[in-house]
């Protein structure tokens, strides 16, 4: 890791601009990381222009509106201000100096990573590379995406012939590339963004310098790692973590059902200890854009090597069958008042992947509306984010949020997502039933309530 590859000019001219808070930072996909990014580059005054292929998102933005719940329309405009546009013309990329891709990488419909979205993003770059430009990619996904899929695109894609800077190779007429995975948590308000540590891999070391510097402008700490690839898999690693031990207390919390055990109570106990052991919690099936998708990314991955990732395998059986254990528990629960699910009115309560955060993506409740539908029961929802739930990618449920206000027509209030502007107490009083799969009635004592 010694020769430079890049004349020292264009790295040093990049290096001084970036501390000088000139470096002219393009965010590629303004989503729930690629927004709130770009405001913390406005924040620190760095001249900052967004690129969206999602019109509306780009005609918002230039009205000062937001279209993420927690960031306020003020914010944007503040931003505005300091000079942010945002925009879907990509030969703009020209004039930028350091480009940050942050578009989704979902899996398709056979549970494969889906890639399209990064290689349309270089392929979209390619043509208006300029030498001793960053490119670092945000966007979650398997070791060797950055090196094995993106750069490749970017190099022949290119009319200039430029090559990314690697150890070793000289000459000029290239640019930087570095991997830096995103460690954002939706509706985490304990931890302040810029004090997530942000771990960056670079293709070479003054890649990674570089990538250091405009991470360092806006993060408290950059921890660097050796390679694109160990900063990928950092992030898998991240979360396949989650992943496993919440699969492991879903698990655990249904044998716990069966002993007559109160898991939420064990863990609770559990977490009293000061070293070795930290809590995750049971649910309804996981959620969120993340979790449920990434650790395949990794157990597709691993088939190139001949390698059988079980844990992921193992976890993802466990966390998918959730929704149906949430099912068999309306049923039960019914069953006990001698009712059936087939004609019952079933109200979901919260359909957001998860509490307070204004996202669908994966949503367990989607699925459990969808099970409870296909077993003749009439389904409503309420959830104070989403006024109407239309057609995503996988569901087409066309529902509009029913009000909270006649509890008692329904057979069964079910809570899906514990959101904290809920009075708890007073939905189990109006209720003639309430299943609750998230412990969000814990302390309220009634026999209508029915925890799984
Ligand atoms: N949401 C999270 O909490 C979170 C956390 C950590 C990591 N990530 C990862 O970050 C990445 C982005 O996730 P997100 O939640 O922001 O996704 P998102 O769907 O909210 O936003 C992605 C944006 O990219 C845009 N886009 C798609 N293709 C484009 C293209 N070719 N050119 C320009 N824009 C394009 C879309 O229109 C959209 O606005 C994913 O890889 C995800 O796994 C997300």
């Amino acid at each position: 890791m010694t020769t430079p590859s890049v004349p020292a000019t264009l790295f040093s001219e990049l290096k001084s601009k970036i501390a000088a808070r000139q470096a002219r930072v393009a965010v590629i996909g303004l989503g729930y990381v690629g927004l709130p990014l770009t405001l913390l580059y406005s924040e620190q005054k760095f001249p900052v222009t967004g690129f969206d292929i999602d019109q509306r998102k780009v005609a918002a933005l230039a009205k000062g509106e937001s279209y993420i719940y927690r960031i306020p329309a003020t914010e944007i405009q503040q931003a505005r201000a300091q000079g942010f546009s945002a925009t879907s013309d990509y030969s703009r990329i020209r004039e930028m100096d350091a480009v940050i891709i942050c578009v989704p990488t979902p899996l398709n419909e056979y549970h494969e990573p889906d890639l399209s979205f990064i290689t349309n993003t270089a392929a979209a770059i390619a043509p208006h590379l300029r030498a001793g430009q960053l490119i670092v990619l945000e966007s979650t996904t398997y070791p060797g995406t950055t090196e094995e899929v993106m750069v490749p695109i970017l190099e022949k894609g290119n009319p200039g012939g430029l090559k990314a800077a690697r150890n070793g190779a000289s000459g000029g007429g290239e640019f930087y590339v570095a991997f830096s995975p995103e460690r954002e948590d939706p509706g985490n308000q304990t931890v302040a963004r810029r004090d997530i540590p942000k771990v960056v891999g670079g293709l070479d070391r003054q890649a990674s310098e570089l990538g250091a510097a405009l991470y360092g402008s806006i993060f408290n700490r950059v921890v660097p790692v050796s390679s694109p690839a160990a900063a990928e898999m950092t992030k898998l690693l991240e979360n396949i973590y989650r992943c496993v031990n919440i699969a492991l207390v879903n698990e655990l919390k249904l044998l716990s059902l069966r002993m007559g055990l109160d898991i939420w109570e064990v863990i609770e106990a559990a977490s009293t200890k000061p070293f070795g052991f930290h809590p995750f919690y049971p649910g309804p099936g996981l959620g969120g854009h993340c979790i449920p998708v990434d650790p395949f990314y990794l157990s597709w991955k691993a088939k190139e090597w001949d390698f059988r990732t079980r844990f992921i395998e193992l976890a993802g059986e466990i966390n998918i069958n959730m929704p149906y254990h949430v099912l068999a528990s309306v049923v039960g629960a019914l069953n006990r008042q001698k009712k059936a699910l087939n004609g019952a009115k079933v109200l979901v309560l919260g359909v957001a992947y998860k509490k307070d955060v204004d996202d669908l993506r994966e949503s367990p409740a989607l699925t459990i509306i969808e099970l409870l539908q296909k077993e003749g029961a009439q389904v409503s929802y309420h959830d104070p984010y989403f006024p109407k739930v239309g057609k995503g990618r996988k569901y087409d449920l066309e529902m509009t949020c029913a009000p909270l206000t006649d509890l008692a027509q329904y057979d069964c209030v079910l809570i899906v997502t514990d959101h904290s502007d809920y009075d708890y107490q007073d939905i189990v009083k109006r209720s003639q039933l309430v299943v609750d799969t998230r412990n969000a009635t814990r302390g309220i004592q009634s026999s209508k309530i029915v925890r799984c």
